[in-house]
């Protein structure tokens, strides 16, 4: 495997899954994979869980780890090609990801979308530019589409926290105030069609209307804009806001009335509750569910540890 940016990196869901868990359960066994090894981790925009989580799993691995954050630490980054760099940018991406490449034995990078050019953020241009310059393996650590890793980390909390043989997982639209990307919920919905198609669960979405994601991240999901026909028996509700895809980046309606509260859990069959975080508290999730006893929010955050753990392993094995 030389890439890791999407669910198509991965042959089986249920293998991963597997080989997450038995990780997870040696950590510290497999120290000598990543000796000598350096990550070289590459932010455009903030993190807390992916940078400390990716970074425990390449110690867990025996590796280096070096951290730039790009945006505020970088020099500015030109990514048009054939241009005078006679403004604001001081370096072209071609060399930044190709000395970034000299440095490192693989690169993660985190590039959000700038939520104006639907067609540019589609395109994944940063990571795409990243990928062909940089010369070695390449971690999505949240791109302008997906979040692999989060999903990967989410798929392995459903499957440990699951009672039955397949769940049902409910990715609801969670109000907010500011403009957020779709980069979650499309991974998310991707890895879950996914899983879906593999027998491990059953899978809902549901969002206010005009706040569709794209059909390329949903095929196979079952979509409903009424929230409460959704949650009826979910087992897992996954909750998360994001802004408009068809009038892109746009945030159409707040919808308080979408939060999901101890109320709203009593339509479910007593389900297990889930965020990627950071989460606004009252707003995108009732305190009443953070704090109680169906919030799997730190389980999730601390299983990145074993995805990222897992994905790097992968890599390690296949190219060195
Ligand atoms: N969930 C997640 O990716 O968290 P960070 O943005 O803090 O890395």
């Amino acid at each position: 495997m030389k890439q890791f940016t999407s669910v198509h990196d991965v042959d089986s869901l249920t293998r991963w899954v597997n080989d997450a868990i038995a990780i997870k359960q040696n950590a510290q066994g497999f120290e000598d994979y990543g000796d000598h090894k350096t990550l070289g981790l590459v932010f455009l925009n903030p993190s807390l869980r992916t940078r400390m989580s990716t970074q425990k799993a390449a110690y867990n691995l025996g590796m280096n780890t070096m951290v730039i954050n790009m945006d505020k630490e970088g020099w500015a980054l030109e990514m048009n090609d054939n241009v005078i760099m006679n403004g604001r940018s001081v370096e072209h991406i071609k060399e930044a990801a190709a000395v970034l490449g000299e440095y490192c034995d693989i690169l993660g990078i985190r590039c959000f979308p700038g939520l104006q050019n639907k067609e540019e953020d589609y395109s994944e241009e940063v990571l795409e530019k990243f990928i062909k310059h940089c010369g070695v393996p390449v971690i999505s650590l949240e791109s302008a589409t997906r979040h692999p890793l989060q999903s990967f980390a989410d798929l392995l909390t459903i499957r440990e926290q699951a009672t039955k043989p397949k769940p049902k997982v409910v990715l609801s639209w969670a109000p907010h105030i500011k403009a957020l990307p779709q980069a979650v919920p499309n991974s998310f919905s991707e890895w879950m069609c996914r899983a879906q198609e593999e027998g491990l669960v059953e899978f809902v979405i549901t969002h206010p209307e005009d706040y569709d994601l794209a059909e390329d991240f949903t095929k196979g999901a079952t979509i409903t804009y009424n929230q409460n026909e959704a949650l009826k028996g979910a087992d897992f509700v996954y909750v998360k806001n994001w802004s408009s895809y068809t009038d892109y980046g746009k945030v159409l309606t707040i919808g308080e009335d979408w939060m999901i509260t101890n109320n709203k859990l009593k339509l479910t069959d007593n389900a297990k509750v889930m965020h990627c975080l950071p989460v606004r508290r009252g707003l995108e999730l009732a305190d009443e569910i953070l704090d109680g006893p169906n919030s799997l929010v730190i389980k999730q955050a601390g299983n990145r540890v074993f995805a990222a753990q897992t994905v790097l392993k992968k890599i390690l094995e296949t190219n060195f």
